[in-house]
């Protein structure tokens, strides 16, 4: 750990936490009523519902389970809502699981055995399933079998089980500690992006309906160019945004309700919270602008790492705000800016500039 943060305290935000925020029931409660089930409701991510609209009328078509599945991308954008469109699509159950609940080959096994044929098996963070599990795993993607050992020692024999042909649909925020066996054994992997502010409007003005809300096109808006990217972010500010409308305002979300109600909540213009500003602020003042580690920055702001690198980290670089180096995360010119502070020499030179 650096000598430059043990000197210090950390700077721990105050101001509710929307962006990171642990679920609460009222959140799950939102999440399910506002997920789309089909594919026409499920809105943005053209390009991947154009290629999942085809594989699924092929699948249907030949009365054949469709190929097994990889959803990666960042917390919030869809993964979970997607393959239960998947299984509504093609007509099947969907059993969920994640990788953290099934801690012994066993428990995938018994998952597996249960399966009806084409059904959907979800397995929600997978990169996380532990070394047995995945042996198991490999044979049942591949040959949708299972291998089971019967006695120990010299007598032991193996068995072959035959499963149903599932489909696996696995979801991770990290694609990249997917062993490789595991990857190749999938048919398609798509990666989820950030919605743009047009697609999010759209997803909030179909959230206001069914939460029967009336909100006009500049007060979705002004919640979408705030939700960072963000689906599940956008319902949760929609839902401050009505507290807040219903409270200070006569109840309609307008461009100035949504405004106001966000700056409130300390979501800024850009759809910044207080620990994004934290962070910011941390490496422009604490450290100086000089590269930070991961697991420093992470102390000093008071959130744990993961968190950090996967929900701050993402938005930040898409701005362009934050900087990976081989060193560590590091300030832009344009975080200089955002924060009102003068950009460094080193910084603000001519290849930086035209990028903003
Ligand atoms: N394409 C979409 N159209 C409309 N609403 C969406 C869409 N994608 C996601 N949502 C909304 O956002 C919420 C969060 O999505 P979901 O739970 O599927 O995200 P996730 O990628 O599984 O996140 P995590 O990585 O945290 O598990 C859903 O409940 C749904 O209401
Ligand atoms: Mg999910």
């Amino acid at each position: 750990m650096s000598a430059i943060w043990e000197a210090g305290e950390p700077v721990e935000p105050d101001g509710e936490r929307l962006v990171a925020a642990e679920f609460t029931e009222d959140d799950l409660e939102i999440d399910r009523s506002l997920r789309p089930k089909r594919l026409v409701d499920y809105l943005g991510q053209s390009r991947v519902k154009d290629n999942l609209a085809v594989l699924i009328e092929a699948a249907r078509g030949r009365d054949e389970s469709l190929d097994h599945i990889l959803l990666s991308g960042p917390p919030g954008l869809g993964k979970t809502t997607l393959a239960q469109v998947i299984g509504n699509e093609l007509g099947v159950n969907v059993r969920t699981t994640s990788g953290p609940a099934i801690e012994r080959a066993g428990d995938l096994a018994a998952i597996l055995t249960n399966l009806e044929a084409r059904d959907v098996l979800f397995i929600d963070e997978i990169h996380r399933l532990n070394r047995v599990v995945d042996e198991v795993l490999y044979p049942a993607m591949e040959d949708f079998a299972l291998d089971i050992v019967i006695g120990k020692g010299p007598g032991a024999r193996s068995l072959r089980l035959d499963l149903p042909r599932f489909t696996l649909v696995g979801a991770t925020t990290r694609t990249g500690l997917l062993t490789g066996p595991l990857r190749d054994r999938f048919g398609m992997a798509f990666r989820l992006d950030y919605y743009s502010p047009d697609e999010l409007a759209s997803i909030v003005t179909r959230s206001a309906a069914i939460l029967d809300v009336e909100i006009d096109a500049e007060g979705a808006a002004e919640i979408a160019r705030r939700s960072r990217g963000t689906p599940r972010l956008a319902n949760r500010l929609l839902k401050r945004v009505r507290d807040y409308a219903q409270v200070r305002a006569d109840g309609r979300i307008d461009e100035d309700v949504s405004a106001e109600a966000l700056s409130f909540f300390e979501v800024d213009h850009i759809g910044l919270d207080p620990m994004d500003l934290a962070i910011l602020d941390t490496l422009v003042h604490k450290f100086s602008g000089r590269p930070v580690g991961l697991n420093t920055l992470a102390a000093a702001v008071g959130e744990d790492p993961e968190t950090l690198e996967d929900v701050y980290e993402p938005y930040l670089l898409q701005l362009g705000l934050l900087n990976r180096t081989p060193k560590g995360r590091q300030a832009t010119a344009r975080a200089y800016e955002h924060l009102g502070e003068p950009v460094p020499a080193a910084l603000a030179g001519p290849s930086q500039e035209g990028l903003f």
